[in-house]
Formats: structure tokens, sequence, C-alpha cells
């Protein structure tokens, strides 16, 4: 695992979407994996700017979105599915078959989480996966004490998750599940990044960076991946050791 250190919240986004973009002109037909959330909006809004300034072609690539709330609908101004409709789906003018999302109204999530998977496999696997850091650790909603071999799967929301969650949402929802890519897809795309901004990570950068490898803290398994990589801010960096190898 490396970990870059950038100076604010602009220099992070600006390097994520840059990884986007490196991965698209390497590879044209790139399947990409992101998370929504307040940490990749403006990797979202900043890769839009450079696609459009760089003439990007982005016809071939296929993205899929690493999560979503079950029983929240794709309308619903907290859900993933708004954020990636209104952050790229549409300013990006995407074709619906280059993009993936859990249908977390699904009657049949079991379902859900096959033809996921299926997909993935279809594609080749992914080759760029950027996801957040929750408060609890986890990342998409791989809560703590997940399988770390899990493909996808729907998962009870800790209690933490349901109550940070309700920072994305208008009114206080009744947050109960989450439907989400598990950590094997970590383990096997070809590159991970981990990003996190503002001292409120701060802690839990440093359980990810510093702390134990466990399943009962999800992210300390960028530890283990050779492609993987944190990226934070300074101010998230702020509890680390900088002196420590680990
Ligand atoms: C959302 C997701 C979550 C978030 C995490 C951090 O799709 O996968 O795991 O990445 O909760 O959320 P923010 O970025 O809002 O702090």
């Amino acid at each position: 695992m490396e970990l870059k250190t950038f100076s604010d919240h602009q220099q992070l986004s600006d390097a994520a979407a840059n990884e986007i973009i490196d991965v698209l002109k390497r590879k044209p037909s790139a399947v990409i994996c992101m998370a929504s959330g307040e940490t990749p909006r403006l990797t979202c809004r900043l890769l839009v700017d450079k696609v459009r300034q760089q003439g990007t072609d982005i016809s071939r690539m296929t993205f899929i979105g690493l999560d979503e709330w079950v029983g929240v609908p794709p309308e619903n101004d907290g859900s993933c599915h708004y954020f990636f409709n209104h952050e790229l789906f549409q300013p990006l003018a995407l074709r619906p078959d280059q993009t993936r999302l859990f249908d977390g109204m699904s009657a049949d999530l079991q379902h859900e989480c096959t033809a996921m998977n299926e997909f993935i496999a279809s594609k080749g696997g992914i080759d760029l996966m950027i996801v957040g850091l929750g408060m609890n650790g986890h990342i998409g909603f791989n809560e703590p004490g997940v399988s770390l071999d899990n493909e996808a799967h729907v998962m009870q929301l800790d209690p933490l998750t349901i109550s940070v969650g309700q920072k994305y949402f208008n009114t206080p929802l009744d947050l109960q599940q989450g439907i989400t890519l598990g950590l094997k897809f970590l383990r096997d795309a070809d590159r991970v990044i981990l990003m996190a901004n503002g001292v409120k990570k701060a802690t839990v950068v440093r359980q990810t960076v510093q702390g134990d490898v466990s399943n009962q803290f999800p992210a300390s398994i960028m530890q283990t991946l050779s492609q993987g990589v944190v990226m934070v801010d300074e101010e998230a960096a702020g509890e680390l050791d900088r002196r420590s190898t680990k």
C-alpha cells in the first residue's frame, strides 16, 4: 500500500480525477468503480471538466457504483443513484449500457447481487476503484465484522453508519441495510484508491494506515493491497505517526 498526502481537498480531488483520466487514456474500455458521498463529489466535478477540456474518449468506459442504500429510491437526492446521475452520468452523457448501479429498491436483492457479480465478471473485472472511508472504517457498506471474501452482498448497517448517513438526506430516514460490492473486489481490482479528507477523518485514517488489520475495521485491508493507494489531505493525515514505517 502506498500513502499519498495532498495539501487540501482540491489537490486530492484533482489527483484522483487525474488517476481516472490516466486509466481511460491507457485503456478506453476501462471499468471504473466509485463510491458516492462528500469525499468524491469534487473529484467527479473535476473529472467532468477534464474530460471536456481534454476530449477524453469515454465512449467505451464502464462505470459501476460501489453501493446503494436499501429502500431509498433513485429520485431521493441522498441516494447513490442520484449522486451519480447528477455528478457524472448526465454531465458526461454516458449511455445507460455504460453504467451499472445497484437497485436498492429491488424485491430480490440477492438476485441484484448475483447480477452485479456477473456483470463485473463479463467486463473482465475492475480496473480502478475509488472508495471513501466511513467513520467506523467501512468501505462501501462493508461494515465492521464483514467477511473479507465477499463479492456483492447486502449488509445490516452499523449504528454509526445509520446516524452519520442522515447527513445525505433532507428528512430523517429509517436506514437499515446497504447493498455493496464486497472487499473481494478490492483485492481483485487492478488499482484501488481510498480517499479521505478533513480533520474529522484523521483518527480513522490513522486506524486504516497504521492500525491492526482486522475485519473489525474493514478499511485496514488497504494495508494488505500492493495495488492500493491511500490518498488523503493534510487534515486527514493529521494523526498519522509520520515516523512509522507500517
Ligand atoms: C458511499 C460509500 C461510503 C462512503 C463513506 C464516506 O457510496 O461507499 O462508504 O464512501 O461513508 O462518506 P463521505 O465521503 O460522505 O464522508
